[in-house]
């Protein structure tokens, strides 16, 4: 799959909290930056000199119709595997990033009524996602949940849009938010988008399951999963690596993306555990057994992709685009 890669270069560096540092990024002269669509990601390729690059998702919360100059939020993970921190303490403005064009798991598409649940850094997708419902003038309702009042992002810019649809809860002032209280309230009208840490994603997919008869529906942002080892093991199978003819056995307990690295052949992957779509690859034959939490249902449907970091095969052999 031959992918974008645009030579960014970082236009400012701000913080936004104590915790999370913005970036703008733009193309030297000013030129036009691809468009995009609320819920869109970009990819960054992060190296020091001499360094496996790092690839790190994050979503584009901008103004959309601001074609010269991208803007993302990046939080200092506490329990970073090196790119939030790199962005924190290495990236200087100035420097070039290298840049996927933008990506889209999270498509907005509500037409009636939406009530958006960030928590968090998860309100990255959601803000264009409110500048959106408010330009289709919809029904919509933002609850912004996060641990700390102090982490708090774009607040002011979303109060603009209107104050009395928003609702914001830190859990270190107020406790617990009553979140199941609120979907209660929720009807068929209403889509919920969410993004946010895995404890609230889970506890909305379980409401939804408590409370299917009122009939709203879930669209959910992953930015990560705890990695459950058992779900990433399963049947012995071989792929093919078309390019090269090259034959190369997955054992049981290992993934596609392991097995590769042990034959010595590299890939781009991130997260590892199927939720940020790095190393998505093209099935040119056989049959994958989807795993990931990126591809929609009619995706894995079509067969065509499969993220290799977690997804394995139905079929005895898979031919990829490799
Ligand atoms: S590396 Fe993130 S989905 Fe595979």
């Amino acid at each position: 799959m031959m992918q974008q890669i645009l030579q960014t270069r970082v236009l400012k560096k701000t913080m936004l909290s104590d915790r999370v540092v913005g970036l703008t990024l733009g193309l030297d002269n000013g030129a036009a930056l691809p468009a995009w669509e609320p819920g869109a990601h970009i990819e960054l390729e992060l190296a020091a000199p001499h360094t496996e690059p790092l690839y790190r998702q994050y979503s584009l919360c901008g103004q959309q119709d601001n074609t010269h100059a991208w803007q993302i939020a990046v939080l200092k993970d506490e329990a970073s595997r090196g790119g939030s921190v790199f962005i924190h303490e290495v990236l200087q403005e100035g420097d070039v990033v290298p840049v996927s064009a933008p990506k889209n798991h999270f498509p907005f598409a509500a037409n009636k009524k939406c009530l958006f649940i960030a928590g968090g850094i998860g309100i990255t997708p959601i803000v264009p996602m409110v500048k959106a419902a408010v330009a289709a003038g919809l029904d919509w309702q933002l609850l912004y949940l996060a641990r700390n009042t102090s982490d708090f992002i774009f607040l002011e810019d979303l109060q603009q849009l209107d104050r009395s649809r928003i609702k914001v809860h830190a859990s270190d002032v107020e406790g617990q938010f009553d979140l199941q209280k609120t979907l209660m309230a929720q009807d068929g009208q209403t889509t919920v988008y969410s993004c946010g840490p895995q404890g609230l994603l889970s506890a909305l997919e379980q409401y939804q399951q408590e409370q299917k008869e009122l009939g709203w529906k879930l669209v959910l942002e992953r930015f990560a999963v705890e990695a459950d080892a058992s779900t990433l093991t399963g049947n012995r199978f071989t792929v093919t690596l078309q390019k090269s003819g090259k034959r190369i056995t997955v054992d049981s307990h290992e993934t596609i993306l392991s097995a590769l690295k042990r034959e010595g052949i590299k890939v781009k992957c991130s997260c590892q555990n199927g939720t940020c779509g790095t190393c998505e690859t093209v099935v040119i034959s056989g049959q994958p057994e989807h795993r990931d939490f990126v591809l929609s249902e009619e995706e894995r449907e079509l067969n065509e992709t499969m993220m290799i970091c977690v997804s394995r095969a139905r079929s005895a052999e898979l031919v990829l685009d490799l």
